[in-house]
């Protein structure tokens, strides 16, 4: 009895199979791209880099996510860098390129039935013959995307399970048909397309198109602010929040998180949840740091953070499985907050409970309409086939934003269930999973080594065999695409390079800049000497630069500001305070030639630049005001091959 305190507000709730299930559970998953949120994550030594991947996909762990959905590269910027293409070329295919293939693999090896889903953010500019549109040739997409599909089986053995159309742009049901036909003329009849990963609007088209309705098996939508519309559930289809989330990882971010798994059921009868992003693995300066499950963006220094969100996650996957239903019920707590029931049809059943609080459970979008939690009583009836759960094994989690120190995903004593009935008493902002299942498990690594910031000397002369990966470690392509490359013919000193492989504006997802660009480094520096070995291939207006203090990448590169020093195959070269190459500090002769090597020198100090070529003095005593810090840069004066060898950074 709580002596003198109020009475509790105390409500029932049944659960019941006897008239049939819910919906079928397709699982939560994360996103890896859309883009470049991994790009960190591949260069952690071991044991780190394993451990990472086991708090996300092993199952019975940690986050043990159901769906893995990776971006199709599409060579442009798609938020936090650019992905590279397995075609760059109407004539080239390659599928070893970039992480998704490796994470895809990483993921399947802790978890055979994690399911994998493929989704395009851009295209290669061939696509659209110049047009910055990908449905003018329909064909050529589809031929595209499932060239992708194919490449994932015949080279990694990697089944893919479902397929997107363009990440939250214009859809085509053209292109959507000829898509579904494409892939049942090569049997890939269990690739299922969701469309169109935007809003619900193309469920309007769909009911009206049996055609259309029969070529998608998921309607997804983006945060959709846990609601759907009536067409959507007209269309009879799956629905799915296919992205969601995107919200700093602290306890709030885990509020917003525990909030939407059960209630995109609970209100939009939305089956699956896929968070962006998986794992905060690139430089957090860029847009939307540490928008993710947990934090890995320091390879250099082993360190990770296996943040809130992972624990929440694990209250609904370690107990239900895709292919679980759930049960009919209306799902909403009579003192706020929420509950989801699910069973496997075998006699297993997993509740989940939520009572986040408004302000610490707001996601990034959309916004939140206020509403209220208080503490509560529920009594739950367990009918049907039900009735005869005597223990249930009790899994608690409380975000605490007083003291800070939530307790998560922490086993407590099992609850007897007393004739089919029992009652739990709830404080706000906690998650609790109820359930048959006795597999749950806490796990925990070693703490990982302490965070360090970015080497302040730093080389990289890629001279490397067989390297395990297309891109040179911590280099983060903002425009363009950097790979090691080998000159077969070099008589010796450059046979292995970095080399730019982008030479077509592709069709973008956000505005490029014109130029190609690769940070590194530590955002934080003010001081910097870069030198760098440059080899320009495109004869007369060609060109490259190396740069400091680089203050912005991701959605916009377009806009960085730093200190650039560019050579030109004409002979000459320039020193901008810009990558768009407007604000010139300094220009003049340097004898720069195309296809011929030279070294770049920028020393930046306090408020004053100088720059050496060969060695020897170029220019000098420039005044720089702002930027005051940023990253290290490397890149082209337009898509255009060009090759940077022997990078060297001495920073602080
Ligand atoms: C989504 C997009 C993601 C990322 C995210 C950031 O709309 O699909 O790639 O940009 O927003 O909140
Ligand atoms: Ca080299």
């Amino acid at each position: 009895p709580r002596v003198g305190a109020a009475p509790l507000l105390a409500a029932t709730y049944v659960l019941d199979d006897a008239n049939g299930l819910g919906r079928e559970f397709d699982g939560i998953g994360a996103v890896s791209g859309g883009g470049a949120t991994s790009r960190l994550l591949v260069n952690y030594q071991e044991p780190y880099r394993s451990e990472i991947l086991d708090y996300l996909f092993k199952p019975n762990f940690g986050a043990s996510l159901h769906i893995l959905k990776v971006e199709i590269g599409g060579d442009a910027q798609s938020t936090d860098g650019t992905e590279p293409s397995h075609m760059h070329y109407e004539n080239d295919e390659n599928y070893f390129r970039g992480y998704e293939w490796w994470l895809m693999k990483e993921a399947k090896k802790r978890n055979p039935k994690i399911k994998l889903i493929g989704l395009p953010w851009a295209f290669p500019g061939w696509i659209g013959k110049g047009e910055n549109w990908p449905y003018d040739y329909p064909d050529i997409t589809a031929y595209y995307i499932v060239s992708w599909i194919l490449g994932a089986k015949q080279y990694h053995d990697l089944d893919i399970d479902y397929v997107g159309i363009w990440n939250e742009r214009a859809f085509s049901s053209k292109y959507i048909k000829v898509l579904r036909h494409s892939l049942d003329r090569l049997g890939l009849w269990n690739v299922g397309i969701i469309a169109a990963d935007g809003d619900w609007s193309i469920s309007k088209e769909m009911i009206v198109d049996p055609y259309l309705n029969e070529a998608i098996e998921v309607v997804g939508a983006h945060y959709p602010g846990t609601k759907t519309v009536q067409n959507a559930i007209l269309t009879g289809k799956k629905l799915w929040s296919s992205e969601d989330y995107s919200t700093f990882n602290n306890d709030v971010g885990a509020g917003c998180w525990a909030r939407i798994l059960n209630q995109n059921y609970v209100n939009g009868n939305m089956t699956a949840t896929i968070a962006w992003n998986l794992v905060a693995s690139y430089y957090e300066e860029l847009p939307f740091g540490r928008c993710a499950l947990m934090t890995a963006q320091e390879p250099w220094s082993g360190h990770y953070k296996v943040e809130s969100p992972i624990w929440i996650t694990a209250h609904t996957t370690q107990f239900t499985q895709p292919g679980w239903s759930y049960l009919q019920v209306d799902g909403h707590l009579e003192g706020g907050g929420s509950f989801v029931a699910l069973t496997d049809g075998l006699g297993n059943l997993t509740i989940i409970i939520e009572t986040m609080s408004h302000n610490h459970s707001k996601c990034i979008r959309p916004p939140l309409p206020n509403f209220n939690v208080i503490p509560q009583r529920a009594t739950f009836y367990l009918r049907g086939s039900f009735y005869m759960v005597q223990t249930l094994q009790v899994w608690h989690s409380r975000l605490d934003f007083e003291s800070g120190n939530s307790s998560l995903f922490q086993q407590l004593h099992p609850l007897q269930v007393w004739r089919g009935r029992f009652s739990l008493d709830l404080n706000v902002d906690e998650v609790y999973t109820l359930t048959t299942l006795k597999t749950g498990w806490k796990c925990g690594y070693p703490e990982p080594p302490p965070p360090q910031p970015f080497p302040s000397i730093y080389s990289d002369d890629f001279n490397i065999r067989n390297p395990p990966f297309s891109e040179a470690p911590n280099f983060a392509d903002q425009t363009g695409v950097f790979e090691y490359f080998v000159n077969a013919s070099d008589p010796g000193d450059h046979v292995f390079t970095l080399r730019q492989v982008v030479v077509q504006r592709p069709i973008t997802w956000v505005s490029d800049a014109d130029q190609t660009i690769s940070v590194i480094g530590n955002f934080k520096w003010v001081n910097m000497t870069v030198t760098c070995d440059i080899y320009i291939e495109k004869p007369r207006d060609g060109g490259v630069f190396i740069a400091g203090r680089v203050d912005n990448g991701g959605i916009y590169v377009r806009d960085s500001k730093g200190v650039f020093f560019w050579v030109f195959a004409d002979g000459t070269y320039r020193v901008t305070s810009d990558l768009a190459g407007k604000e010139i500090l300094m220009k003049g002769l340097a004898g720069v030639r195309d296809n011929a090597w030279h070294t770049l020198t920028l020393n930046i100090q306090g408020n004053s630049a100088s720059g050496l070529l060969n060695g020897y003095p170029l220019w000098e005593n420039v005044t720089i005001s702002k930027p005051g810090n940023g990253w290290a840069a490397l890149g082209t004066h337009s898509f255009e091959f060009a090759q940077f060898d022997n990078f060297h950074i001495e920073a602080c």
